[in-house]
């Protein structure tokens, strides 16, 4: 299928059933508490649905770029990610926050490998540089790590990771989106993938102007 043929737009109540079908399918590996359902989907849509972005091949969704603005403190980074995704209803939104909080990005896997992700990333960078916020933080996942994790520490692993010793199919993806790692997440998600851990990882807008 050619690129053309998928596209981005911000999110529509109409979409909602169809991304709970698609959290399923994208995060196998995710306790079921740790998916978000249509009710939440639906609150995004009320929220911050310039900021929330579906892929779409015609009316199906095959992929999701979701998130909000918060003024994140760099200084207290450790947190869970039901507590800052407010249990996936995303009420900590604050629409003069300095960040945009990567709430979940993912993309059916029939369609992976094809620049999806990176758009819906594109989108997102663009609605951050468009409001003038200083850039994009989120928790994310190291699916690569349970099968090293008798072997490797969490941050063993990641510096490898980012050194490019190992490519992990979600953290390579987010460093070669532009993104840095600037520590670790314990016990941030239930996630058997990622022996729970997650690392914080930061994409910087490169054009934010301080007031
Ligand atoms: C992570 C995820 C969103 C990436 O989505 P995607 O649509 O496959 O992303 P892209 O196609 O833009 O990029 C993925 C890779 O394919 C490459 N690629 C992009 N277009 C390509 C093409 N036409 N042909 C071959 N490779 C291509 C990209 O360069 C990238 O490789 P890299 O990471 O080595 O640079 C997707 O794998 C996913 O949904 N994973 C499961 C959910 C998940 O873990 N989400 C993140 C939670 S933190």
């Amino acid at each position: 299928m050619a690129d053309e043929q998928v596209r981005i737009e911000t999110i529509q109540p109409r979409y909602a059933a169809a991304l709970e079908q698609l959290q399923r399918d994208c995060f196998p590996t995710l306790a079921d508490e740790e998916l978000m359902r249509a009710e939440h989907f639906l609150n995004h849509c009320r929220l911050f649905a310039a900021g929330n972005f579906v892929a779409l091949v015609g009316e199906r969704v095959i992929g999701l770029g979701s998130g909000f603005l918060i003024d994140f403190d760099f200084d207290a980074a450790q947190h869970r990610f039901q507590e800052i995704i407010a249990g996936g209803y995303y009420r900590h939104h604050d629409p003069h926050g300095d960040w945009y909080y990567g709430g979940d990005i993912s993309v059916h896997r029939d369609f992976r490998r094809r620049g999806v992700g990176s758009r819906l990333y594109a989108a997102r960078k663009s609605i951050v540089q468009r409001l003038n916020r200083r850039g994009i933080v989120a928790g994310g996942l190291i699916p690569g790590y349970a099968g090293f994790k008798t072997k490797l520490s969490p941050g063993e692993y990641v510096d490898r990771v980012v050194a490019g010793d190992l490519y992990d199919s979600t953290l390579s993806f987010q460093l070669g989106r532009g993104f840095n790692v600037r520590g670790l997440l314990k016990d941030y998600i239930d996630d058997e993938a990622s022996d729970n851990w997650a690392t914080l990882i930061v994409w910087r807008n490169p054009d934010y102007q301080p007031a």
